[in-house]
């Protein structure tokens, strides 16, 4: 597990390690500048002609310890500093200073082609308004150049704290970051521009860390630690049963989808209530799942479902006629096991107004943003614009564990966020939620709570896209593959 703080908790550590440890922010400054040469060579980039360019902040000055570095390693670089002068930091000034002591070209308006190698030390964590004017234009250059780019902190152009595009943000191919990573490198478009991160030590220790305000955390390999034992004595029902309510006429994949990811993450039963259109291809496919179809005495049976399951995740292709409204109340009402509400259960609630509040047993909500819109009243746009506040505030109001799916995939219980740093552009396909769906539901009936397993859930789910990248490429992989990713993933953790 790592911890991701936000901009202002950093920049408090970066003060602490400096004020409350003694450390010399020149002594930072020069191991920033050293881990970034050190990543420049290890990415194996040509470092013909290196640009670096700087702004007048800090992580202008970190720019700047760079390029003298690699200077003095014989590497043909030069400098573009688009910051003011009287704007620069002490720091700043002073690496600025030796750079021009030993003679380091600068240069006023580079031809941007020629460079093989672009350093971006325009803005860190101290971006604070919209980009304009030069720094705009020197952004705009750099997203043309051909260059393999490197971005000091975080993209400058991202906000760190919501990876929201100021105006304009540098696409980087490598960004280095030191000590604590920002939400803002894995959600919203930070997430793209930010492409590959490495977290590097520079002398900032988890002791100058603040009585954080915000700190969130993300799941790396270790985590799947956290996957439910599997005792030697286990039995199938003593392996978790999921009750999912899933599919109609016309989507009867979805609810494939769904049990099988919830059987590959480790269920020992799971029943499908269905539409009884489905019931030939759900036995087709996946002759493991129970299947119960939908009659006109519907509540007597789910009564009975709801009392043998451990989980019910109602939603995947259920669609949203009068039936389901009734059945998705049922639930709300009469289940005292963990609820997951999908896909068009979220859509009945907020074409309905229902409150998820008030229910004494837990419930999550797994929303993909415009799913999010739907049920907060609002737009894409503006959720988008704090993903992690729109989850947090959703959870809070709600009482509910939300799940917010986006490319970088925040889960908040209202006080405490999840990102997700696992996963790629190739999970962008139909039914890739409804994968997430039975994991989520599989690993809750296994006995994890719901947040827990929605934490993990989602991490799961984007190895598992990593591992579905791996053997069929991102444009090419289906959700399907996602559940074989699953079955790579899971293999290789028990191992
Ligand atoms: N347009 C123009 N100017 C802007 C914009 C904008 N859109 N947004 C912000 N700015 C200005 C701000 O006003 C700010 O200037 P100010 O401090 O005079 O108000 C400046 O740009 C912020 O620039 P940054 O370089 O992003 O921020 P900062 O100076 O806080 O440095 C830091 C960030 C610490 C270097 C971080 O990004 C980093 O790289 N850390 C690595 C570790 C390191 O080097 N630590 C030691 C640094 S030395 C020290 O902290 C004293």
């Amino acid at each position: 597990m790592r911890i991701l703080l936000s901009k202002e908790d950093m920049k408090t550590c970066d003060q602490n390690t400096i004020e409350g440890f003694g450390v010399p922010s020149c002594v930072l400054m020069e191991r920033a500048a050293l881990a970034c040469v050190d990543e420049l060579y290890r990415s194996g980039a040509a470092l013909d002609r290196v640009l670096v360019i700087c702004g007048s902040g800090n992580n202008g000055g970190d720019g700047f310890a760079i390029a003298r570095l690699l200077f003095l390693d014989q590497v043909p670089v030069s400098i573009w500093f688009v910051g003011k002068e009287q704007s620069c930091t002490d720091q700043t000034r002073h690496q600025k200073e030796i750079c021009e002591k030993y003679g380091i070209t600068f240069c006023s308006n580079p031809e941007i082609n020629e460079y093989t190698v672009i350093v971006d030390a325009l803005f860190g964590i101290g971006l604070s308004r919209d980009i304009e004017g030069s720094y705009r234009d020197a952004i705009g250059r750099i997203n043309e150049s051909p260059a393999f780019v490197l971005s000091v902190d975080i993209p400058s152009g991202i906000d760190g704290n919501t990876g929201v595009i100021r105006g304009i943000a540098v696409k980087a191919d490598l960004t280095v970051t030191f000590a604590f990573e920002q939400p803002g490198h894995y959600i919203g478009k930070g997430r793209a521009c930010t492409k590959e991160v490495r977290v590097r030590q520079i002398g900032i220790t988890k002791e100058s860390l603040p009585k954080c305000r915000k700190s969130y955390v993300c799941y790396d390999s270790m985590d799947l630690r956290r996957l439910p034992e599997r005792l030697a004595t286990e039995n199938k029902g003593s392996c978790g049963k999921v009750l999912l309510i899933a599919g109609s006429r016309d989507m009867c994949g979805a609810a494939i989808l769904s049990a099988r990811a919830a059987y590959r993450s480790g269920a020992g039963y799971v029943r499908i209530y269905t539409d009884e259109h489905n019931q030939s291809a759900l036995f087709q496919s996946i002759p493991e799942a129970v299947v119960s179809c939908i009659h006109s005495n519907w509540k007597r049976e789910l009564e009975n479902l709801l009392a043998w399951a451990d989980v019910v995740a109602v939603g995947p292709g259920i669609g949203m006629e009068a039936q389901k409204l009734d059945i998705l109340n049922y639930v709300l009402e009469h289940a005292d096991i963990p609820v997951i509400l999908d896909a068009d259960a979220l859509n009945l609630v907020a074409r309905h107004n229902l409150s998820l509040d008030g229910y004494s047993m837990p419930v999550a909500v797994t929303p993909h943003l415009g799913e999010m819109a739907r049920l907060c009243r609002s737009t894409i746009s503006d959720i988008s614009e704090d993903l992690i506040a729109s989850a947090e505030i959703f959870a809070k109001e709600q009482h509910v564990i939300c799940v917010l799916k986006d490319a970088g995939t925040v889960v908040s219980n209202g006080s405490e966020s999840y990102i997700n740093t696992s996963g790629n552009s190739g999970m962008a396909t139909a039914g890739s939620g409804d994968v997430l769906t039975g994991v989520f539901a599989g690993l809750t009936a296994q006995g994890m709570t719901l947040f827990e397993a929605a934490k993990l859930a989602v991490f799961l789910h984007g190895c598992a896209g990593d591992a579905a990248a791996q053997k069929y490429g991102k444009r090419s992989m289906t959700a399907n593959d996602l559940v074989e990713g699953l079955i790579r993933v899971l293999a290789d953790a028990d191992d």
